[in-house]
């Protein structure tokens, strides 16, 4: 893409290109300061011998979500995932024929029927994580909590397994070597040419037994299934294993369904976490919006007792307040903050930009989630009722896009929010939500985001 004419960060060095002032911790965070600062719809950073182009305003993002003219780029972030995600949904090549398969295999377990019979378990794991918080002696920390109830929900509900999270001091060993290869996929995509794969030598071999170790915990989870000899069809790893491709006749081979379960169980469950703590970093600060979900979820619930409501599946889409809070949540935080798209055939850009087929640009979300344009001259502050349904629809289409776009789009949206939905409705039914007043939100990258250092106290209320 000829980049000239886009605005580039004031500073820009020689041979390093635009890396003063910014951190290879917070990429994201760095990218949006940016943006706010260039005011312009995209601009460029050159990072060593890399230009990438960040596409922030509602112009370009809603012509990058033409599938007509664009589709997915496996680039950057998700590209150095692929060693571990190989050709598994998430990071596949949009021409895989993998892709298509996989896909059309696992459609069924995304319906409204299939999150029925999630919900059970949905439901156990949120009151599980209720008597972890009943006795919790002093203030909880968030991000790992629910991290260990959104790990122990996919793996459950996908794959019938128990990685005992909560009966755990420390973090299963899954999610320390997930988050190794996370963080190992950030840095790579900075990494200087060259020497700087030299001096990180050490690095990837530590990353390849990582790596290694991954797939020995996802062999023991298909192993643990084929153990069990019953031929489940209900869930995600029932219908890789026991169903063909419609088209083609074949089943997915043995290597890509290990490729789909980390896939799931990475992408099924870091997003969920993030976007769970900071709903509830943002409920915490703002009394008067948590009192509105409390008072939503007493309407359905009544008031809190001893014992837990017993949610049914019909009640969660009444949490119409709860589920606005966690879409305003999505817009300042879009857990997944970033998604490529290239160009099908050569185009134009937002009528300025020419594109060559298979150039491509970043959507920098928490970027275009903050378009004064659009969002107003307060974008960042946080406002539930920017998701009343008469402001949905006086919004230009794509302007608001946490799920990603077009055929590539999350899968597990309607999981996510179930699940998310019912777990904020039980937390705020059933405590009060004591923030460290000293604490202001820090958020720590990994490809995703997450707030670090967050505590609450959370202490029953009282009827
Ligand atoms: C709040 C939670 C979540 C957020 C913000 C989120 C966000 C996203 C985004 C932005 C994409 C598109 C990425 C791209 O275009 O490169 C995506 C894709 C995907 N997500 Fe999610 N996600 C969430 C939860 C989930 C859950 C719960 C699952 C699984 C149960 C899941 C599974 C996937 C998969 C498999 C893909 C790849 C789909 C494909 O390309 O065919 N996600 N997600």
């Amino acid at each position: 893409m000829d980049t000239r004419r886009i605005p580039h960060p004031p500073r820009r060095v020689p041979v390093l290109g635009d890396i003063l002032g910014v951190s290879p911790r917070t990429p994201v965070q760095d990218s949006v300061r940016i943006a706010r600062d260039l005011g312009a719809p995209l601009f460029v950073r050159k990072i060593f011998d890399k230009e990438i182009v960040f596409v922030c305003g509602a112009g370009p993002a809603a012509d990058l979500s033409d599938e007509k003219r664009f589709a997915k780029h496996v680039g950057l972030g998700i590209e150095a995932l692929r060693n571990l995600g190989g050709d598994g949904l998430f990071t596949a090549y949009s021409h895989e024929p993998n892709w298509q398969a996989a896909h059309d295999i696992l459609a069924p377990a995304f319906t409204q029927s299939a999150m029925r019979t999630y919900h059970p378990v949905m439901r156990d794991m949120a009151h599980r994580l209720l008597s972890h918080w009943d006795v919790a002696d002093g203030p909880v920390d968030v991000a790992a909590d629910m991290t260990k109830l959104t790990l122990e929900t996919i793996a459950r509900t996908g794959f019938g397994y128990d990685f005992g999270s909560f009966d755990r001091d420390t973090p299963h060993p899954f999610v320390t070597a997930m988050t190794g290869a996370l963080r190992h996929a950030q840095r790579k995509t900075v990494r200087l040419p060259g020497v700087g794969n030299l001096l990180a030598r050490g690095a990837d071999r530590r990353n390849t037994e990582r790596l290694g170790f991954l797939t020995e915990i996802i062999d023991d989870v298909i192993r643990a299934r084929r153990a069990d000899g019953e031929e489940h069809t209900d869930d995600l790893l029932g219908l890789m294993l026991h169903t063909s491709h419609a088209e083609t006749g074949r089943p997915l081979d043995e290597v890509n369904i290990r490729n789909q379960v980390i896939t799931f169980l990475v992408a099924g469950h870091e997003t969920t976490s993030g976007a769970l703590s900071f709903a509830l970093h943002h409920l915490a600060a703002n009394p008067q919006i948590l009192a509105r979900a409390r008072a939503e979820a007493d309407a359905v619930w009544g008031p809190p007792g001893d014992e837990a409501p017993d949610p049914s599946f019909e009640q969660i889409p009444k949490l119409r307040y709860i589920r606005r809070v966690l879409d305003e949540t999505l817009r300042l935080w879009p857990t997944a903050p970033a998604y490529g798209r290239q160009a099908r055939a050569d185009t134009v850009l937002d009528g300025t930009y020419a594109m060559r087929k298979g150039d491509w640009a970043l959507v920098l979300l928490p970027a275009l989630h903050r378009d004064p344009s659009v969002w107003g001259p307060d974008p960042e502050v946080f406002d539930p009722d920017r998701f009343e349904p008469a402001a949905v629809r006086a919004r230009p289409a794509h302007t608001y896009k946490p799920f990603g776009t077009g055929a590539r789009a999350c899968i597990g949206r309607q999981f996510a929010l179930h699940e998310a939905i019912l777990v904020l409705g039980l937390l705020v039914h059933r405590y009060d939500l004591v923030p460290d007043p000293s604490y202001e939100l820090q958020v720590t990258e990994l490809l995703t985001m997450k707030p670090e250092g967050f505590t609450l106290e959370v202490r029953r209320r009282t009827t």
